[in-house]
């Protein structure tokens, strides 16, 4: 394998950019990233003197200089500086020297666009107007006993101190906890800071939590990071799992000591902040895959949230669409009054593998299609169709014991079991397909649904 093409091909292809220069400053190698940062053709570049690609940088302010003239690596630094274009730009870089038997033979800098970043870090904030929670109790919609705890809990907790970890699968409505969370304590009308844990490259993160103090030779400024910017209010941390193992152990030192020390800053600073976290999978399972720190998760657990996914939640389901169905409704200026019997058996029956969000997506669907003033099955998007045949088909392969040929017990239990074993059978030789199944047993689509109801020929991976 040639090492070098590959080096070539991936660094091409990353967002950050590499320099690689001997030991006298003259450029190796250079990838022309994403990002253009240095503003220059590689061509242009392979061969000449740094500092004559960077007009403005001396010897003593290139971080490269720097470390060829030391021989010490200078790590997670920012710094501002024009390129060949004269275009001021603002990286985010690593500089390490390369030694071979013990001597200095160059250097290798690893960069990202730090403004690139930022910038594409605003486009990928919902629900936040200027670091504002929208979300209250009341956009909270169900009446099923794991809701009312739910917000019960949110009350009852919403103005301690103690961090707090929400754990749900994915749509279940964990942003709409957090939110509600802080507009419930007495932190509402301080900041709230929403930061994906997944957005950030790791290198990037350990910054843009902490802050940094720059050495005077790289010219930049300092930058406050994201838990002082929430200093008063919340910092809600999505998708911790993601977060680096070794920033996790960072955090959980800010979350011991409330002080932050910004990188490159010796004094510590006294910052009062609420952290909250969320995870889409079972933070046990985390911890064991290496994913999240066993001290940090007790630490974070101190108060935690489970969100129950719809499936274990059934109650709420024409509470949350009739809620939906109002709301499309208006917005898309529709008079629609309700849902079929047979909309409504299916969404009871369905898993809804991406829970509220699945199911507020089904109903948008439904009623910028549908022509009548009900929804009907006809409405819906086949995705959904699709995963409920596949529901069946993990049903009718489950081990749930189908009937023998030699029934025993109450002629009404026999009759049931019977029936069950006729609808299965049908169901897997037209595989799954309701319509054709409703017509080869002669009955209409509606009853089937209701049979299947009834005898639990379940949707749900796990029959009840
Ligand atoms: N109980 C609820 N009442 C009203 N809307 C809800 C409810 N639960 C979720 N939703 C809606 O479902 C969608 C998904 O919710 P949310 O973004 O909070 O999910 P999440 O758990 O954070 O998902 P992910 O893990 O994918 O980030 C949103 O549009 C939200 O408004
Ligand atoms: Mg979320």
């Amino acid at each position: 394998m040639d090492y070098k093409n590959i080096l070539k091909l991936v660094s091409e292809n990353l967002y950050c950019g590499i320099f690689i220069v001997d030991k006298n400053g003259k450029v190796l190698f250079y990838n022309q990233s994403i990002h253009d940062l240095a503003g220059l053709k590689v061509e242009n570049a392979i061969g000449k003197h740094l500092l004559e690609i960077f007009p403005r940088l001396t010897e003593e302010t290139s971080t490269i200089m720097r470390t060829l003239k030391t021989g010490e690596s200078l790590k997670n630094y920012v710094q501002n500086y024009y390129n060949y274009q004269d275009r001021k730009v603002t990286i985010f870089s690593s500089t390490i020297p390369l030694h071979e038997n013990g001597q200095l033979e160059g250097v290798i800098e690893i960069f990202s666009d730090v403004e690139k970043y930022n910038n594409l870090n605003k486009s990928k904030k919902r629900n936040k107007v200027n670091g504002k929670a929208v979300y209250t109790l009341d956009n909270i919609i169900g009446s099923s006993t794991s809701k009312v705890d739910l917000k019960n809990k949110i009350r009852k907790t919403a103005n301690s101190n103690s961090p707090v970890l929400v754990y749900g699968e994915t749509g279940t409505g964990k942003e709409l906890v957090v939110q509600s969370l802080h507009n419930e304590s007495n932190r509402r009308g301080k900041p709230f800071i929403a930061q994906n844990c997944a957005a950030i490259p790791s290198t990037l993160f350990e910054s843009i939590l902490f802050g940094t103090k720059l050495g005077s030779f790289t010219g930049a400024q300092n930058s406050m990071g994201l838990i002082e910017a929430a200093d008063g209010g919340t910092l809600f941390l999505d998708e911790i799992n993601s977060m680096d193992i070794t920033l996790q152990a960072k955090l959980l030192r800010f979350l011991q000591e409330n002080q932050i020390r910004r990188i490159g800053d010796n004094t510590a600073h006294d910052v009062d902040v609420r952290i909250i976290t969320a995870l889409n999978e079972n933070p046990y399972e985390a911890i064991k895959s290496g994913k999240l720190r066993s001290d940090l998760f007790y630490r974070l657990n101190a108060i935690n949230f489970y969100v129950a996914p719809l499936r274990e939640c059934k109650s709420d389901i024409v509470e949350l669409s009739n809620y939906f169905l109002q709301h499309f409704s208006q917005k898309l200026n529709k008079n629609i009054s309700g849902f079929s019997d047979e909309v409504l058996l299916f969404f009871h029956n369905y898993s809804w593998p991406g829970n509220v969000r699945e199911l507020r997506h089904s109903i948008e669907h439904a009623i910028n299609i549908t022509e009548g003033s009900i929804i009907t099955m006809n409405d819906m998007p086949d995705y959904v169709i699709i995963n409920q045949q596949k529901d069946i088909i993990k049903c009718c392969n489950s081990d749930i014991p189908l009937a023998s040929p030699a029934y025993t017990g109450p002629l009404y239990e026999q009759v049931e079991k019977f029936e069950r074993n006729v609808i299965v059978n049908a169901l897997k030789q037209y595989g799954c397909n309701i319509s054709k199944t409703s017509k080869k047993l002669g009955v209409p689509r509606q009853t089937l649904y209701y049979k299947m109801d009834k005898l639990k020929i379940r949707m749900d991976k796990t029959p009840e």
